[in-house]
């Protein structure tokens, strides 16, 4: 076995989410020989465990083919992740906001569905729910009665912990403020309040932090914005032309603060009756949604229809994706949430080919 030849070898993989191989993404850290035994040591933009089993199969795959006896063995590690994340929030890897430009249109419910899907596929997630006008994580998840336990550390400081519900960590800002109380802050102290909120609160390690954030392009959402150091943000709208025009305004936002918009869903997009399951009513129009996207070059991160069972999750506590019978509705919920992934990703290995080109 020739080490340059495996190592060509490996290089030509592709990271399915990214679009570039190993060799692109400088991925390949070493291959080390011992008779017919290959080990190889990969660095990959996190989540590892959302890459690691494929990125094993490939390299095992690979390498059998042109050395049928070899015993492979393929270790991955995961590279440095965000670092304007890591430089405020060191456990959080990926901060990721939701956010929309009217209230109503199933941002929290997007938000729900993506933390529960992250957290089900094996991601470590937490849920910050930071809707001043209307929290709704607590009820989403099934937590409205709960308190936050909270204690003082000997400093004197106080350290919240979320509570936990699916697998994903939950803190509201339902938990420790009274909702008129939000009304008469500004934005620059309730941008305070809120890097209080992520960093006093014991989140752990986590993959991904998700903000269910407050609707609009106001003062307190650009505060936000700039204050919080975001890997991106997904922004979700309804077809009709009166949402899309907050959705240029949010895009236009996030833009101005260079915070990377991952992408636009398109939420409640059509009806399905599920007595007359080969019709779909647009009952807010078709293709909104796609059609803003592209007019900012961004991703179409995908759509999620009108349906009952939604609803019914998200009254009842229970993110709907979670449903063992979510069958197809839950299948548009998942795939926003490899889309988001593969955005985030994305975002990553950009970040890391402009670095590798500023220090050429
Ligand atoms: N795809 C959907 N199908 C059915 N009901 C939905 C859907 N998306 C959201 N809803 C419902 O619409 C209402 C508003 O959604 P919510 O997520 O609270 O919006 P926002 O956070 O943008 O104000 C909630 O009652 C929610 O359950
Ligand atoms: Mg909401």
């Amino acid at each position: 076995m020739n080490q340059e030849h495996l190592i060509s070898l490996l290089y030509g993989i592709q990271d399915p989410d990214i679009g570039q191989t190993l060799g692109q993404l400088k991925a390949v850290h070493s291959v080390e020989i011992s008779g017919n035994r290959v080990r190889v040591f990969l660095e990959v933009i996190p989540p590892l465990h959302w890459i690691a089993k494929r990125l094993d199969y490939d390299c095992k795959a690979l390498v059998l083919a042109h050395y049928p006896d070899a015993e492979v063995e393929v270790l991955v590690r995961e590279s440095e992740h965000d670092a304007n994340v890591a430089r405020v929030f060191p456990q959080i890897k990926n901060l990721i906001a939701v956010s929309s430009g009217k209230g109503g249109v199933g941002k929290s419910t997007v938000a729900a569905n993506l933390a529960a899907a992250l957290a089900q596929r094996g991601a470590r997630v937490g849920l910050l729910d930071a809707d001043i006008y209307g929290p709704s994580q607590p009820t989403m998840y099934g937590m409205a009665d709960q308190q936050m336990r909270a204690e003082k550390s000997p400093e004197g400081k106080v350290i919240g912990y979320p509570n936990e519900a699916y697998g994903v960590k939950v803190a509201s800002i339902g938990f420790v403020m009274q909702r008129d109380q939000a009304a008469i802050l500004r934005g620059p102290m309730l941008a305070g309040y809120f890097t209080m909120l992520v960093e006093q609160i014991q989140w752990g390690e986590l993959d991904f932090l998700i903000f269910d954030l407050p609707p609009g392009t106001g003062d307190i959402q650009l505060t936000l914005t700039q204050r919080i150091p975001l890997s991106g943000a997904v922004v979700v709208t309804t077809p009709q032309e009166i949402a899309l025009a907050d959705v240029r305004r949010s895009i236009q936002m996030f833009n101005k603060v260079n915070v990377r918009v991952l992408g636009v869903v398109e939420n409640m997009s059509h009806f399905i009756p599920q007595d007359l399951p080969d019709r779909k009513y647009y009952i807010f129009g078709q293709g909104g949604g796609q059609s803003v996207a592209n007019e900012y070059g961004v991703s179409f991160l995908g759509e999620i229809p009108i349906d009952i069972r939604v609803r019914e999750g998200a009254d009842a506590g229970f993110p709907f994706v979670l449903d063992p019978e979510s069958g197809s509705l839950g299948d548009s919920f998942r795939e926003i949430a490899s889309q988001v992934v593969r955005q985030v990703r994305k975002a990553q290995a950009d970040a890391k080919s402009n670095a590798i080109a500023i220090e050429l």
